[in-house]
This record gives structure tokens, sequence and C-alpha cells, in this order.
């Protein structure tokens, strides 16, 4: 059952997009601080706490402090209060679950049995409306929310294929010595992102004069080699007589502006930018039209990036000030103002919307500008962007950690309709190692979105550039062969509101409650990866009898019982596990996703029946009409 209940005017952030009845205020006791409302509830020492989607630390919540304002920092330490995305919904599992979607655009703090407090405590600073949800378990509760958050995203098949990005690529042999050098070590590969150098000088929607001024016939020969190219789009539009976006934007007022209706100026990459107003309806039609630009050029696939927007000085502050404070940032979060409805908002009281409301404006535009399903992800989110666009996780680090951490991030942004997802592959900042590297790739090969992404300046880590290329291939390998099953997973939780990827204790309940290192994936599979330096070896926790599978190159399937078992992972094997009476069809493979035959499959696991997705990979309208059923 869900109820909500409105305390005060909250701005309409549109995550919830189907009516809800109005109730009263249950679980939570009500106190009107100086700093905002104060929501709290006792939690029972046995509680487990999950959601709060791109937060760090584990699965279960507890012991935390979160703070939903969506940050630009690169230091994912475990004790950071915020990241790009905010996803205000708690799920507390107890004796009686329920949910809890804390629905406002600005700061809410989050203290979860924070320094043994014994209480979940919500401060919202500004009006929200609270969705209440009672459940049977954490797994209906959430169900129920996705309900009413609306479908999440289907990108087309190729977007679930392995692509290779870094920050430095410059010219057009920096791209192709990419495709060659995957090629010549016979890995595959579906695209290579476009980060920031193929725009002139950093200006959306143009391209490097030198390097790109044919973009069209070399995305041809790309897409001809099965690569497609996906650019970046930054938020802030570059300055400057001459740059249309910017005339445009200025002469129809679809900027953010200052107290004095000018419009607000801050640096980002371009130099002095100014900022789409997103939550305008105009503004986002024109920004989303702007991507014409590119699908022009043969461009079917996107990131968005700067959105939260990120801002490294302003008019009004320095370099020197920011880097000493990030007060600095959240006054001029204070400073400037989006214009909806012809009323004044100011950005901060609506500042976890931005990011989401730059991958709607981009969204619903190339939904119209193409005639296939397009790959679209962003760095900030809010709840409501799953329906637009996935994300990825950010500026991470190449260290063991952050590949830790992605584990615990995936259930938990699925808990928030986010379905889409990845991490930089490899690390961002800091130099990979070979191995992390592969053992990030194992953990990859299971995510929807399977980038390699690494910043200007670090260790190359393309897969080829490394000895024994042969051990990156065969994981790689595995990712393609798994596609049959991965994209019909996903096509189907999108369909049906379900998460791709749930902690044990959802399905199993108490008995796995501990385990936050081992997660389902989809219905049929339990991934078991490798999260440490030097380990070949680690123990797994098996709720029931299940179906352990080795890939060496080859499927080996073998029936092990309920309980505890040491396994051995060589670095280019995976181990998966396939749950009691269920089956995972896996395919021949291929170079790209345009060479994999979705239909032609062997089913692994003991089960006898298998529902497929299956379709062409690119058509607009997914339905459960394309669920045909396999039998063993
Ligand atoms: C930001 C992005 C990163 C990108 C860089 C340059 O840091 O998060 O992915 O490579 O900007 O565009």
């Amino acid at each position: 059952m869900i109820q909500k209940i409105t305390f005060g005017s909250p701005f309409p952030t549109e995550a919830v997009v189907v009516p809800v009845e109005e109730g009263s205020l249950s679980r939570f006791t009500l106190r009107e601080t100086e700093h905002g409302r104060l929501f709290s509830c006792p939690l029972a020492k046995t509680d487990a706490v999950y959601g709060l989607g791109e937060t760090m630390r584990g699965i279960n919540k507890r012991g935390g402090r979160y703070v939903s304002f969506n940050t630009d920092d690169m230091r994912h330490r475990a004790d950071m209060p915020s990241l790009y995305g905010s996803h205000n919904f708690i799920i507390v599992d107890g004796t009686e679950p329920f949910g809890a979607f804390f629905d406002t655009p600005t700061c809410v703090t989050f203290e979860i049995d924070y320094r043994k407090s014994g209480k979940l405590d919500v401060l919202c600073e500004q009006d929200v409306t609270l969705y209440l949800i009672d459940g049977e378990s954490a797994y209906d509760v959430t169900r129920q929310f996705l309900q009413i958050i609306g479908q999440s995203f289907i990108p087309p098949l190729w977007a679930f294929g392995y692509g290779q990005s870094r920050w430095g690529y410059k010219t057009k042999k920096d791209y192709d010595g990419v495709v060659a050098g995957y090629r010549k070590a016979q890995i595959p590969l579906d695209y290579i992102c476009m980060d920031i150098d193929y725009m002139d000088r950093y200006i959306d929607f143009t391209l490097n004069p030198k390097h790109f001024a044919d973009l069209k016939e070399y995305a041809r020969q790309m897409k001809e080699q099965g690569v497609r190219l996906v650019p970046i789009i930054d938020a802030g539009v570059k300055i400057e007589p001459g740059n249309e976006t910017y005339e445009e934007g200025v002469k129809n007022g679809y900027f953010c502006v200052n107290e004095d209706g000018n419009p607000f100026s801050a640096a980002v990459w371009p130099g002095m930018t100014h900022f789409p107003d997103f939550p305008q309806p105009k503004a986002r039609e024109w920004f989303g039209n702007e991507y014409h630009k590119l699908t022009e050029l043969g461009i079917e696939g996107f990131w968005n990036d700067m959105n939260e927007p990120a801002i490294f000085h302003s008019e009004y502050s320095s370099s020197a000030d920011y880097a000493k404070d990030k007060k600095f940032r959240e006054s001029d979060y204070k400073r400037f103002f989006h214009t909806v409805d012809g009323k004044r908002i100011r950005h901060y009281d609506v500042h976890n919307l931005y990011g989401y409301m730059m991958t709607r404006a981009a969204s619903e535009q190339l939904d119209k500008l193409l005639d296939k399903r397009f790959l679209l992800f962003s760095r900030s989110s809010y709840v409501g962007s799953h329906r637009y666009g996935g994300i990825w996780t950010g500026d991470n680090r190449s260290c063991w950690a952050h590949l830790r951490q992605i584990v615990y991030q995936l259930p938990s942004l699925n808990m928030c309709g986010i379905l889409y997802t990845g991490s930089d592959t490899g690390g961002f900042s800091g130099n990979t190692t070979r191995e992390l590297l592969i053992r990030w790739l194992a953990v990859s090969a299971f995510t929807p979105l399977m980038r390699n992404h690494s910043m200007i300046a670090t260790r190359r880590q393309e897969c080829y550039r490394f000895s024994d290329v042969q051990e990156f291939k065969q994981i790689i390998d595995f990712r393609y062969r798994f596609l049959p099953y991965l994209y019909s997973e996903y096509v189907k939780c999108a369909l049906r509101r379900d998460m791709l990827f749930k902690p044990l204790a959802f399905v199993y309940g108490e008995k796995a409650k501990h385990i936050e290192d081992q997660l389902l994936v989809g219905d049929s599979v339990m991934m078991t990866p490798i999260l440490e330096k030097g380990k070949t070896t680690r123990t797994v926790f098996l709720p029931e009898e299940m179906t352990m599978v080795r890939y060496d190159g080859s499927f080996h399937c073998a029936t092990v019982p309920e309980g505890t078992m040491e396994i051995s992972v060589p670095l280019d094997e995976i181990v998966f596990f396939i749950r009691k009476g269920k089956l995972v069809p896996v395919g021949k493979g291929g170079n790209n996703t345009s060479e994999i035959d979705l239909s032609d499959v062997t089913l692994l696991g003991d089960g006898t029946e298998y529902e497929q997705y299956l379709d062409d990979g690119f058509t607009k309208q997914c339905t459960l009409d394309d669920v045909r059923v396999l039998k063993k």
C-alpha cells in the first residue's frame, strides 16, 4: 500500500508518474527545526536499511550519514556524504518492512543509526512530498516503488556491448588505434566514447575543425567496422559570439539567470559558460534539439556530463575560493535562478534536478530525432532520470575499494529505478594494474554499461596494451556469450518494473542478510566476483542448491549443495551460479553485437523453461509480447 503526504508546497519533480492516494503521517515523528523538517523513526537492532541509489558504503546503509546534494567530487571515500546523484528512497527491512521516498529537489540528510543512535533521522531542508510504502518484504516494497516512478529506459542492444573510452583521445589516429588494437587482439568492441577533445575548444555541438570536420564520413566508416562513436555533451554552453547555441540561448532566455535577470556565468571546461535552464520546458526542448547536429552525422549515443552542474569558479568566486572551501559552490548555487512558468526559482532549491532535467531534455528530443533506440547516460541524476537514460557512477579511482563499491551501488541504484548503469572499468583516476583491470572487467561483464574509461595522464588501460591479452579476451568474450541472458533480463526488468541486481536478502531473506559481495543478476544468476588483490579463491555463500558455472572459453556446469564453499577463480575465468530450477541462455559470441544471434542459444542450469525477451535490438516499442518460452 502506498500513501503520500505533502508538507508545504514542494517543487514538482515529476519523479512519481502515477496518482497516489493522500494519507497521513505514520512510522515517522516529525519535528520542525531551524534547519528544516526532521522525520525520525526508531530502528530495531536487526533492521537492515536499503536504498539511497548512488551513495557510498555497503548495501545495508546502517551506520552512515548520507547527504542528497549532487556533487562533483572525485574523492569517493567511504565517508563521502554526497556523490553525483540523489535518490531519496529508503527501505527499512524489519518485522514490518516499509519504504519512504522523500521527494524534494534540494538537500536531504539521512542519518541511519548514525553513531549508534538507534534511529533513522531524515532532515529535509525544504518542502517535501513523502511517499510511504508498506509491503511484505523489502523486495515487495521496492517493486511497489518501481511501479509509481515509471518504466526504465531501454537502450539498443549495441549499448550492452563493450565500449572503450579515455579522456585524452584527440585525433582519428587515436580512435583508429583503439579499433585496430582490439581487432588485432580479437577482443569484441561495440563503441568508443568521444571525450571533450572531439569538440572545437570544448564547445557543445561543435567539432574540432582539424580532426573531425568530416565526422559524418568517419562515423560511417566506424559503423561499417561495427563500432559506434558516442560523444560527450557537457552542461555549460561557452560564452562566445558566433557560438550558435550560446546566441540562441541568450536571445530566447533559455539560460539560468542572476538576480538581475542576466545570464549567470561560470567556468567549466570551455572557460566561461552559461547553464541551460533545464527545468524550463522550452529550454529543454531547445537544448535537446541541438543534438540533431550530431544525430544528422549518424551518431546514436551520447553521454551527458558536468551536469550537477559542476562549476570550477564563477563570476562571483575565484578558483582559489573554490579550492579552499566548497561552501563557495553552494553560495553560487544560491545566486542563480531558473524561470519556470514565469516564476523565478532559486537554483539551490531545485539543485538535485539539474542532471535529471538535462537527461530528460536529451532523451525526449532524441526520441523524436531518431527512429531507433539510442544510448544515453548521464553523470548526475535524481529519481525519475531512469525513464530517460542511464548513469555511470562518475570519477572513481583505480583501486580495489572502488571496484567493491560498484557491487554495492548496483542493487541500490536498481531500487531507485536506474537499471542502465556501470562504473569506469579499470578506474578513472590513478594508474590501474593488469590484475585490477581484469577483475574489474569480470564485474562489468555483468553490468549493462560495460565501459573502460580513464583519465588523461594516467596509465593507458585499453586491454590490448597489456601482456597475455588472451586473458582479457576471454573475459570480454564471456560478456558477449552472456548477452542473450543479460539483454533479455534487462528488458524484462524494465517492462515488469523489476530490479536487475538484487541483494541476496531480497530473495532469500534473513539467512542471506549478511552477504554483500554476491548479487543476484536477473532471475537466474548469482554473481560471485573476486574483489581483492592477489586472490584467486573466495568463499561463496549458497542459500540453496545451485548450478556452478565455470567459463574458461567454454561453459562447465556442476551441481553444488546449499552452504558455503571455496571456489577458485583464475584471472582469465568467470565463475557464477544458477539458481535451482532456473535456466540461463548463452550464445556463441561475436566481434560486436551485430554478429550476435540472440536466438541461437544453449540453456544452462537445471530448470525446464526460460522466458526470453527477443527483438531486433533497436525497435522503439518494447513489449512483453516479444517474450518467448524456451524449453529444455
Ligand atoms: C569529468 C567526467 C569524466 C571525463 C572528464 C573530461 O571528469 O566525469 O568522465 O572524462 O570530465 O570530460
